[in-house]
């Protein structure tokens, strides 16, 4: 079995759904610290499924970690759990240095005292995958080239440091301890189950509540969109082929400017939810005081991935973002479930 945390998240979900959609895979223990982005509604249909262990709790707290790994001797673990939201990370970065820099180091911690005394076969087949992001490597100018895996890290945002001191933790582990880890830095995710204060879902809600949709600055700022089911593939690829101490960047191959992105979206509901004045979307749109330190482009070389391991992206922004948007479209029930509590107090501290 594999032990994954953070597997109640937007792609750690997606990840332990698209594991078990298999009916050979192995069994999954889910650790997660259930925090406002942690949503048990998105695992509903696993819930009589004897192959996924939920187990409620924190990455950080050593004993439960190390007691789960003596009971269910996983041969790996994937690492989801983090805070993962930019914005958040400004207004209150104590969360993300507890989580995303000590959590990752007592995780490792428990890793290395479960996995040094197991038998050669064991240790060596053992593997400690660590899910990070772009983000480490700063911001792009319009004309550098996308982010290679040697490039420096240059993290700007709180959020981005501190998964640039995990990575550092993790490359650590494996050269002093020899621990077997593999790291993937992905670019910006979306798909079905995203929590809706990151832009993709939030826009899509908004728009259909008559919302404003805010904009960021001049909205000129580039992400590079994968679509989250390939990204699952990837972190599959990784974890069976990947060569120990390496780094892969995953990435989509989409580049978009954020205004292009709410566009996009605008007109894909245009065609499937006309609104009722037969207006355009668009007209929601709404310019907001811009993010502080915000990056302006990120982009990734995913070659050597696609030559190494041979993954690639099966969707395009097009296809991905149809797919998306019909999916929040068909799902009103876990987006009414979401739309409560912390999601509308941070709207109301962040927006306002
Ligand atoms: P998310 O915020 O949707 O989910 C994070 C999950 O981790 C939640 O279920 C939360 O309850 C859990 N969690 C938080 N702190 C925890 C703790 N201390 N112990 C146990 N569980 C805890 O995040 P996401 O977007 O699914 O991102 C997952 C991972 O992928 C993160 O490490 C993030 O840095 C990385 N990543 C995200 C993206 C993206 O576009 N979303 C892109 C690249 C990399
Ligand atoms: O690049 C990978 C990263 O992508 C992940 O590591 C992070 O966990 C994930 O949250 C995401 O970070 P971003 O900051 O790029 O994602 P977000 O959806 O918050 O914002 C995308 C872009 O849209 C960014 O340039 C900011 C802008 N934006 C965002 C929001 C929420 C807006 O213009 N308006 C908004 O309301």
């Amino acid at each position: 079995m594999i032990l994954v945390t953070g597997g109640a998240g937007f792609i750690g979900g997606n990840f332990v759904l698209d594991w078990l959609a298999n009916p050979k895979a192995e069994e999954i223990i889910n650790l997660d610290k259930l925090t406002y982005a942690g949503n048990l509604a998105t695992l509903a249909s696993l819930e009589n499924d004897p192959r996924h262990i939920f187990v409620h709790g924190d990455i950080g707290d050593r004993g439960l970690v190390e007691s789960l790994l003596q009971k269910y001797q996983p041969r790996a673990i994937v690492n989801f759990a983090a805070e993962s939201h930019v914005d958040r990370s400004i207004h209150g970065p104590a969360d993300f240095v507890q989580t995303n820099v000590l959590g990752t180091f007592n995780l490792l911690e428990s890793a290395r005292a479960y996995w040094s005394p197991l038998p050669d076969n064991q240790k060596s087949s053992f593997r400690f995958l660590h899910v990070s992001t772009d983000e480490v490597y700063g911001s792009l100018k319009a004309d550098d080239p996308p982010f290679s895996e040697t490039n420096t890290y240059e993290p700007n945002s709180p959020y981005s440091a501190s998964k640039a001191a995990s990575d550092h933790l993790v490359r650590a582990w494996f050269h002093t301890y020899g621990l077997p880890v593999l790291t993937t830095n992905c670019s910006n995710n979306y798909g079905p189950y995203h929590f809706p204060e990151k832009l993709i879902p939030l826009v899509i809600l908004n728009a259909l509540n008559g919302k404003p949709l805010p904009v960021y600055g001049d909205g000129q700022q580039i992400r590079d969109w994968l679509y989250v089911a390939d990204h699952c593939s990837a972190i599959r690829r990784v974890l069976e082929s990947g060569q120990i101490g390496e780094t892969y960047n995953v990435g989509g191959w989409n580049e978009k400017a954020n205004l292009d992105v709410v566009n996009t979206i605008c007109a894909v509901l245009d065609s499937l939810r006309p609104r009722s004045d037969h207006q355009s979307y668009s007209q929601q749109i709404t310019f907001v005081a811009d993010r502080p330190g915000h990056d302006r482009r990120y982009a990734i070389d995913a070659r050597k991935i696609e030559r190494e391991l041979n993954w690639k992206p099966q969707e395009t922004f097009d296809t991905g973002i149809r797919k998306t948007v019909q999916w929040y479209l068909d799902n009103p029930v876990w987006i009414e479930g979401v739309v409560s509590g912390s999601y509308r107090d941070w709207l109301k501290k962040h927006y306002n």
